[in-house]
């Protein structure tokens, strides 16, 4: 059973108004990952459903013409919003791409039957503001198998896989994701037209912006894994950057790598994925596990086939992770809601 479409008897209705119980939701969806975090989502709301839209002025038109990863950072910030109506004891109820004509609207989520929330489901509501996401390397020990299989369950449950590759004989495969990422890292770098796209998502230090990702959020020197998974370049040459722990290790695990994949690969399912990205993303942050995310491989044809055809069983693959325990905390930033909310 899911327990965030639960059905079950309903509760007398609260008193909030629906103004106050979308502007609660959608303080917590914004908290959502995005790509570049350009937060490319807004929110409408009638007597008794959100809708959630993406917003394709802040689509990236060179590393992401499809919109995928704009389709699967809603999806982030519709589980978002579907675990906020159920620490408020909604059940929500999803209609993901309801309306044929209208692409860009991600989903309708009505609320109107209530249940209170279990521990569980409030647990996550807790980890919303907490969770960000790591760059760089993980401490040594190992992730217990429980929480992996728990994992691999939450994405099941989006209809999405998750392939952790935690055990030995997997070192291979995930020598070669690793392999896959850096050479997508390099033709990131190489080609101006993504560089400077990327570039006007990293805002500096002392920006006042509240989108893109700021040096709070990244390490300056960049941390070695063993296999190397190289971050983003979002210093793009500056020196940005939070300092290095005093006690750094020169080379720090990659932790558990993970490939989020889909059976078809259309927009439904990357707003799927993205539902399930911050499902598991969720679930790790309540047992302190961090997770990295890869996408540079999966912005370019070529290399996101590589890893369909060679690495993900023909499925697509939908975001690299890697999952592991780390003492470090990124500070992201985000627009208030009422620039999201209409
Ligand atoms: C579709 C998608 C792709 C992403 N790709 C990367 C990536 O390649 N490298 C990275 O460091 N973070 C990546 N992220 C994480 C975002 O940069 C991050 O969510 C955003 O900056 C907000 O920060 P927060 O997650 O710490 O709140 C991605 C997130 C999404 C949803």
């Amino acid at each position: 059973m899911d327990i965030f479409q639960a059905p079950s008897p309903g509760l007398p209705a609260g008193s909030a108004t629906p103004d106050e119980i979308a502007r609660f939701v959608v303080g917590a969806a914004v908290h959502a990952p995005s790509v570049h975090n350009t937060q490319p989502w807004w929110f409408s709301h009638d007597e008794y459903q959100i809708s959630v839209h993406a917003d394709s002025g802040r689509q990236l038109r060179v590393a992401d013409p499809s919109g995928r990863e704009m389709m699967i950072s809603c999806g982030a910030a519709l589980f978002t919003a579907r675990v906020a109506l159920r620490n408020l004891g909604f059940v929500p109820k999803v209609r993901v791409l309801p309306d044929p004509a209208l692409p860009s609207l991600v989903a309708r989520v009505a609320w109107g039957e209530r249940v209170p929330p279990v521990d569980y489901e409030k647990q996550l509501f807790a980890e919303i503001p907490r969770r960000r996401t790591h760059r760089g390397g993980f401490d040594p020990a190992p992730l217990p198998a429980a929480l992996l299989a728990d994992l691999r369950a939450e994405a099941a449950r989006e209809q999405v896989m998750l392939s952790l590759l935690a055990e030995a004989e997997d070192g291979q495969r995930a020598a070669a994701i690793a392999a896959v990422v850096e050479a997508g890292d390099y033709a990131l770098r190489l080609d101006s037209a993504r560089a400077e796209e990327e570039a006007r998502w990293a805002p500096g230090p002392g920006s006042h912006r509240r989108d893109g990702v700021p040096p709070t959020a990244y390490p300056a020197q960049p941390e070695r894994t063993e296999p190397n998974f190289p971050g983003r370049d979002f210093a793009h040459g500056h020196g940005w950057g939070f300092p290095p722990r005093a006690d750094e290790p020169p080379v720090r695990s990659a932790g558990v790598v993970g490939l989020l994949t889909t059976s078809v690969d259309h927009s439904a399912d990357w707003v799927h994925a993205g539902q399930a990205l911050q499902r598991v993303l969720l679930l790790a942050s309540s047992c302190n596990v961090a997770a990295a995310l890869h996408s540079q491989p999966l912005e370019l044809p070529l290399l996101r086939d590589f890893i369909r055809v060679h690495l993900s069983g023909r499925a697509y693959p939908q975001m690299v992770l890697r999952f592991g325990a780390t003492s470090e905390m990124a500070v992201s930033v985000r627009r208030p809601v009422e620039d999201a909310l209409v």
